[in-house]
């Protein structure tokens, strides 16, 4: 038997570690450098990329790769080079999500739905271009901000001093060289994932997310506060649509360009008069879409994640989903996703979760207490035999977690209720 390293430290990477130690075909998960709830925590960060093929050389590991950031380095190559087996998409792959410029022209030339947009390095041109057009626009930077780099603006006030930020003040530093100004769309948001090996790509559970920190989804983007599975704003015909003309389109079109993607393809869709938009392309699970997924989720992953590897997924049987609906309440630190406080003690996670399981993210271990290490600090998440329930499961549980500045919003799953 094989062991695993997951790479990361957020609650994705607790669920994944969470679902693969439940693998007969596994024998120990490592994380690296994992969290306060992650066990066999490795002290590796996750762009000591050397380090990391070092440990899972010596250890034996199957290597899972969690967030974007190793991905866009270059992780996988060096380890395919190394001859370790790594579970992921490639350098040049991951462009999908590394550069948004690179994903907006793949998208327009493969005739791939998506907003119309235009590219900017300079602030004057990238104004005059937002004052000569009719509608709203997103102005996003080009590199990686951490789900951050992106303005939805109201006005051209807004996008402006959207514009400024990124190219004049630097905000985002590097990743905001080059920015995309593109056309707002106004619909429902979705997150459609696949598994794919290069050839095929198998769908995950339909799932939704809560990206704006505040109730009612006010208040500015941030990585994630809450999702939940299955949505049913993805209906089956809906599901197959997005498959056929996005997720299909995408591996067969990179192919077609000498591109083999494996790893997890992530498609944010947006949803207009019943057709799908891509918005952004991820090269890896969501986070904290991933939680209430792997959560209803019966099959091994572990054997999916070698499929995808080794590229026979066509071989293996349709992932089997629990008929249940799960839900993932995320617990922040207040002021996040700007600034906030580390290193706040927290309580109750002795308490017994019965129907619920809290995945640690912004975590980690001093002194046998665990204490506060980051803006996304859980994702707390429970299955009910409909939404609803699961719903009053993943509150229910919530409440029994303190720390001084907790934060949480109170409607996540709530707009699933809306479609039902
Ligand atoms: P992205 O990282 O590109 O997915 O953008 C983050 C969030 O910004 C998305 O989840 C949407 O909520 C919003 N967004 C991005 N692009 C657009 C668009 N063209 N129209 C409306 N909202 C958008
Ligand atoms: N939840 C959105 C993301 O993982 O990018």
């Amino acid at each position: 038997m094989v062991n695993v390293l997951v790479i990361g430290s957020g609650g994705r990477e607790h669920a994944i570690g969470w679902k693969l130690e439940q693998s007969n075909n596994v024998d120990r998960v490592f994380h690296a450098p994992g969290n306060g709830g992650t066990l066999n925590n490795i002290p590796i960060s996750v762009d000591n990329l050397d380090e990391l093929a070092k440990f899972a050389s010596e250890n034996n590991c199957f290597t899972v790769v969690g967030p974007e950031a190793p991905l866009a380095m270059g992780i996988v190559d060096m380890f395919n080079e190394r001859g370790l087996k790594i579970f992921g998409p490639t350098k040049e792959s991951a462009q999908l999500e590394s550069s948004k410029i690179w994903a907006k022209q793949f998208l327009k030339r493969n005739n791939i739905p998506t907003a119309s947009f235009e590219v900017f390095d300079d602030a004057v041109k990238a104004k005059e271009y937002v004052n000569q057009i009719e509608y709203n626009v997103v102005v996003k930077a080009d590199g990686l901000a951490a789900g951050k780099g992106v303005i939805v603006c109201d006005s051209k006030d807004e996008a402006e001093k959207s514009i400024d930020m990124m190219l004049v003040d630097k905000k985002f530093g590097d990743a905001g060289n080059n920015i995309i100004i593109e056309e707002r769309i106004d619909g429902i948001e979705a997150s459609y994932i696949a598994l794919s090996d290069g050839k095929i790509a198998i769908p995950m559970a339909t799932s939704q997310d809560h990206k704006r920190i505040f109730d009612n989804d006010k208040g500015p983007n941030t990585g994630g506060m809450g999702a939940y599975s299955p949505t049913p704003i993805i209906d089956k015909d809906l599901s197959q649509k997005i498959q056929e003309k996005i997720i299909d389109k995408t591996i067969s079109s990179l192919r077609n360009e000498g591109i083999t993607f494996k790893g997890f393809l992530y498609a944010g869709i947006m949803l207009k008069d019943g057709e799908p938009y891509v918005l952004e392309y991820n090269v890896r699970m969501g986070d904290p879409e991933c939680q209430p997924i792997l959560m209803r989720m019966d099959s091994d992953l572990f054997q999916y994640l070698v499929g995808s590897v080794d590229g026979t997924l066509e071989k293996m049987p349709p992932i089997s989903w629990k008929n249940k609906s799960a839900v993932c309440i995320v617990l922040a630190s207040k002021g996040y996703p700007e600034s906030y406080t580390k290193g706040d003690e927290i309580f109750g996670l002795g308490k017994a979760f019965d129907d619920a399981y809290v995945f640690h993210a912004g975590t980690k271990e001093q002194d046998k207490k665990i204490i506060t290490n980051g803006g996304r600090v859980f994702g707390v998440t429970a299955l009910g035999d409909t939404l609803e329930s699961a719903i009053k499961h993943a509150y229910g549980a919530t409440e029994k977690i303190s720390w001084k500045n907790k934060y949480f919003r109170t409607d996540i799953g709530k707009k699933g209720l809306t479609y039902l």
